[in-house]
């Protein structure tokens, strides 16, 4: 590999990056606002600008650039000498952030951006303590540019960030550089909305707090939030995500850069589509039917009774000679489908195993930026299915309508069905298949038809509050931590599973592990992928916010 020194120290580089980029990529930290992996290099914020050395070609001899270089821009080469620390260096990073601060509103206080702003961090490192600016500064307007964005000019460094995504990633073109100078500002072109379905990424490019979350305004302050690694929940896509949270609630999700699935973007749906796991209509407690709802201040209780109705209906099933049937939904992470399967195959070797219905969504569409939203919104199908048939020796195992039909047959006596979608999903054809089945055990997170006809409704977690893996539209297997704990007395479903079997032996119920789960499941023949092509997050531990709240 080629070598080049950053301000003292030899660094190896990747052919054709830029020195922002071999910096960048050893740990250097060089000011940038302009630059952005994802985005082409217009290198006019300035602050990156460092004092280049290079061999000359023929006499091999060091020679200086004439003037300080855009990193950001400039290409390393081998036995490069940079210097960003140097006082010609740290001269002009100071002056361009007196010179962008000079309009600046300084508004920290009330900024959302505060605490994960670059002008900020910059500021604190090479601005000056005061401003020698007297003058009246410029005012520029506030300004609604979209369903799910706000553009707070004034604070606006004009990197161009935001005009470049909707150019280069997006293609929809819905913002402009307007005006010049002082004056300059971004905006949206006459008659058009920020309105694409990619465009709350805008806010996550933006270095400052000019582009702001409507949706996250004045919610949280950043410190507070902790971030733990996951995966979309809600579409075959498989985005990286992070999930930001404190105290148990989620304030919002942001993207994880993957360049091998997302890159650093993900959908609006993603952003938002988590609302769902804080609906006040969650199912929080077991429920049978017929007796009374369980007293709130006893789930220990609610959950037992549950369980022991569950497991007379199951070892009914060997006495009236019937079948069981699961149906496993693919919102479900493959360590739920494994370890529900397993339960399942326990109380009835013959047990039907399916998959429970895929939604789909208009086609797949795919950006001139080469980022595709998949029509699937279902996250693990694959995954399910994969687990369900290594389960079954290998067997294809039914679908949706496979499973209605087979109900209609009259050989099962007992079905568990599984949902925990993001809305209603229950078909009336699915309702009239569960008709005809002696017991229904529902596990779902939100009330629908078949948690009202169910004999029993155990209440499950969504993806966020529970760590698992999922397979993604294009076959690749990714795991997630448990974000915050689930909603009152709502249980992962391997959990619910795990503690059915424990029921069933009269032993204690095992603890869900994620990762205990795994290795299980990598001894089952047709699921060693789950020890050899998991690709767990480089981030697996909750980040900890590094400040604690304080009640006044
Ligand atoms: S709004 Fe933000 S991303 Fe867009 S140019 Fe201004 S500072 Fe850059
Ligand atoms: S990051 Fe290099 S000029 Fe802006």
């Amino acid at each position: 590999m080629p070598e080049l020194t950053i301000n003292g120290k030899k660094h190896s580089f990747k052919p054709g990056q830029t020195i922002l980029q071999a910096a960048l990529d050893q740990g250097v930290e060089v000011p940038h606002y302009c630059y952005h992996p994802g985005l082409s290099v217009v290198a006019n914020c300035r602050i990156c600008l460092g004092e280049v050395w290079a061999p000359n070609p023929k006499s091999g001899k060091l020679e200086a650039f004439p003037k300080l270089v855009p990193t950001c821009q400039q290409a390393a080469s081998e036995g490069m000498v940079v210097y960003t620390d140097s006082p010609k260096a740290v001269a002009n990073q100071k002056s361009v952030m007196e010179f962008l601060l000079i309009n600046h509103p300084v508004d920290c206080p009330v900024c959302d951006q505060a605490g994960e702003c670059h002008l900020q961090d910059y500021s604190y490192q090479y601005g000056r303590g005061e401003s020698r600016f007297t003058e009246a500064k410029n005012k520029q307007p506030k300004k609604d540019i979209g369903p799910n964005v706000l553009l707070y000019s004034d604070r606006c460094i004009m990197c161009t960030r935001c005009v470049r995504f909707t150019r280069e990633v997006t293609g929809t073109n819905e913002l402009m550089v307007d005006g010049r100078g002082s004056t300059e500002q971004i905006d949206i072109f006459p008659g058009m909305a920020l309105n694409n379905e990619l465009s709350g990424n805008v806010v996550d490019l933006c270095p400052v707090g000019a582009l702001l979350d409507k949706d996250f305004l004045f919610q949280q302050r950043v410190w507070f939030l902790k971030k733990t690694a996951s995966i979309d929940g809600i579409t075959a896509s498989g985005d990286n995500i992070s999930v930001e949270h404190n105290d148990g609630k989620v304030y919002r999700i942001k993207p994880r850069a993957n360049e091998a699935v997302n890159k650093w973007w993900i959908t609006d749906e993603v952003r938002y589509g988590w609302k769902f796991v804080h609906s006040d209509a969650r199912l929080a407690m077991p429920s049978i039917k017929g007796k009374p709802a369980f007293d709130p201040l006893m789930p220990m209780e609610a959950w037992r009774e549950s369980y022991a109705a569950v497991d007379a209906a199951m070892k009914s099933l060997a006495s009236s000679k019937k079948n069981l049937a699961l149906l496993v939904s693919p919102m479900l992470s493959c360590e739920d489908a494994y370890n529900l399967a397993r339960y399942a195959l326990s109380v009835d070797p013959d047990a039907m195993l399916a998959v429970g219905p895929v939604p789909f969504s208009g086609e797949d569409k795919t950006f001139p930026g080469g980022f595709t939203i998949r029509a699937e919104k279902a996250p693990n199908a694959r995954g399910v299915r994969r687990v369900l048939e290594a389960l079954a020796g290998g067997k294809p195992v039914a679908n949706a309508q496979g499973f209605e039909s087979a109900l209609a047959s009259g050989k099962y006596g007992a079905a568990i069905v599984t949902g925990n979608y993001p809305s209603d999903w229950v078909t009336p054809a699915l309702v009239k298949a569960l008709g005809s089945v002696g017991t229904v055990v529902a596990i779902d997170t939100l009330p629908n038809a078949v948690t009202a006809m169910a004999s029993v409704v155990l209440p499950g977690a969504a993806w966020i509050e529970k760590a698992g893996s999922f397979e993604n539209a294009t076959g690749r297997l990714q795991g997630f931590e448990q974000a915050i704990t689930p909603v009152e007395y709502a249980k992962s479903e391997s959990q619910i599973a795990l503690d059915l079997a424990g029921f069933r032996a009269s032993k204690h119920a095992v603890g869900y592990c994620a990762s205990t789960t795994r290795a299980e499941m990598a001894k089952v023949a047709g699921l060693d992928c789950m020890a050899n092509a998991l690709h767990a997050p480089e981030q697996a531990e909750t980040v900890e916010s590094d400040m604690q709240m304080v009640e006044l």
